[in-house]
């Protein structure tokens, strides 16, 4: 329906108030870049194009919008920061030609959803100055995305006219005491008739406090020509920006606040404390799963049906089955199977993929490491570079011996063995099908099925050795 808008998303400032030497956009909250959950609001309006305007480090954001998978998406290069009204100006010529009207987003809003944006889209534009066809002499040019504060400190102010069209923006710095008492502020989202905007952008200067080429000007250009903007309250919610790390956290916040809120009400989730709980915005979680405090669960986790995590849990990039528990475990780049116990204290690394029913115990390290269906894994035990079978038990303190200093080497372990307590397995190895280790030995060599290894030195036994050593200390005289 919108393919004559194109979005122009502004994102090619530093970001001066973060003091960080990442550019601004590219920092995260709740585990997506700024200007990606932008994107995201935009997804759902399916517009004839987008545009995004990067300038400072402008490979690594152009880089990172690819990655949205948004339809008709090009960039456009602002190579010096002038100011939002100069980037608006560097988006233009990336316009397609069948383009009538342009929404214009600030790369640093995340909590913008689609459906706000969208109101803009109903308001009704027209850029058709001429009257030949009817057209109100004062028809808007557009509508301006605004936002009534109690604490309006910081962004624009919106001055209205007698009829409450928007007539001007004026940025806190340079505005007077009394239109700092406004409390209208400017979202910093527009929508505008193409031609109209093009005109309004070339009328520009940046005789202002901060030297700048305000965006914020058109809105009083476009008044001029009668055809000032129609202004569209939004939720003080949504529009907030972020110009600092202080603001970055509490918008982290609101974000992780509505996908607790989805998880809660929309799915099904039990989260018996919200607030003691994190996750990423595309974290997803199954029905009747159970989120205990001290959960943190990060970008790229999925966890199924009635799978209980926590308490204290971190898992980054990990797949855990239905009906699994994870107590008090770090986990990332680990697939965690249907009705899996582990925890507590487990370290699942990169590579861990655990069949169903497997357990995993206390103080246990995991690598790149396949776990058949049922094996177990109970305690103190390092298991790096190694293929386990099914039903395999491997007792306490076994140790996978992967590295040589040089090389990594692999372990296999084949259906039904078990590996006896405090063995070394030196890599490369293979325990056949059903075989045992005896406890403590270091095995160097494949066993094959069925075998026992036993690689240990013999056990002396002395008998009556207590005895003696006690007798030799009591004939000593004291003190020697
Ligand atoms: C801007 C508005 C202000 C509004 C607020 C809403 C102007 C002059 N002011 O202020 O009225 O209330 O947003 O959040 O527009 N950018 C570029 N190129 C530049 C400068 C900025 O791409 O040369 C991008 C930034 O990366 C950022 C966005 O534009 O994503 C907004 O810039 P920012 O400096 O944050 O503007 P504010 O001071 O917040
Ligand atoms: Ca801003």
């Amino acid at each position: 329906m919108p393919q004559d808008v194109a979005a122009v998303v502004l994102a090619a400032g530093k970001g001066t108030r973060f003091r960080s030497d990442l550019a601004k956009v590219l920092h995260r909250a709740a585990g997506r870049t700024l200007v990606r959950h932008v994107l995201e609001a935009l997804r759902p309006l399916d517009l004839g194009q987008a545009v995004v305007v990067v300038g400072h480090q402008a490979d690594d954001v152009a880089e990172e919008v690819s990655h949205a998978g948004l339809r008709h998406l090009t960039t456009a290069l602002q190579t010096e920061q002038r100011g939002t009204g100069h980037a608006v100006q560097a988006a233009m010529p990336a316009l397609a030609e069948h383009i009538r009207r342009v929404l214009i987003v600030p790369g640093d809003t995340p909590l913008l959803t689609g459906a706000t944006l969208g109101q803009l889209l109903e308001v009704a534009v027209d850029g058709d100055n001429t009257d030949a066809d009817g057209v109100a002499a004062d028809a808007p040019g557009g509508a301006l995305l605004t936002a009534d504060l109690a604490d309006p400190r910081g962004y624009g102010r919106v001055v209205h006219d007698e009829r409450g069209r928007a007539v001007a923006v004026v940025e806190e710095r340079d505005a007077t005491d009394e239109q700092r008492e406004l409390s209208v502020i400017n979202s910093g989202m527009y929508l505008v008739d193409r031609a109209l905007l093009g005109e309004a952008l070339a009328g520009l200067d940046d005789d202002n406090a901060q030297g700048e080429v305000y965006l914020t000007d058109i809105v009083a250009s476009l008044a001029d020509v009668g055809r000032a903007l129609t202004p569209v309250l939004a939720p003080e919610s949504e529009i907030a920006g972020v110009n600092d790390r202080r603001q970055l956290a509490d918008a982290a916040a609101v974000l992780r606040g509505r996908h607790l809120d989805h998880l809660l009400i929309d799915v099904g989730v039990s989260i018996p404390d919200p607030a003691a709980v994190w996750l990423d915005v595309d974290v997803e979680v199954g029905r009747e799963a159970v989120l205990l405090p001290g959960t943190v669960l990060e970008a790229g986790t999925r966890i199924g049906e009635g799978a209980v995590i926590g308490p204290n849990t971190h898992l980054t990039r990990c797949a855990v089955g239905p009906g699994a528990s994870v107590h008090s475990t770090r986990a990332q780049d680990a697939v965690i199977g249907e009705r899996c116990t582990v925890g507590p204290f487990s370290n699942l690394r990169a590579g861990t993929v655990l069949e169903r029913s497997v357990k995993v115990g206390a103080y246990v390290e995991t690598k790149n490491a396949a776990v058949g269906e049922g094996s177990k894994l109970p305690h103190l035990s390092y298991v790096g570079d190694a293929t386990i079978g099914t039903g395999v038990n491997v007792a306490c303190g076994v140790i996978t011996v992967n590295y040589d200093g040089r090389t990594k080497s692999h372990t296999t372990i084949d259906d039904g063995a078990f590996i006896g307590c405090d063995t070394m397995l030196v890599a490369p190895v293979t325990i056949g099908h059903g075989a045992y280790t005896a406890a403590g030995s270091t095995i160097t060599e494949d066993l094959p099925a069925g075998a026992l290894g036993i690689a240990r030195s013999r056990q002396t036994t002395k008998e009556g050795w207590a005895e003696r050593r006690h007798a030799e200390r009591d004939e000593r005289p004291a003190g020697r």
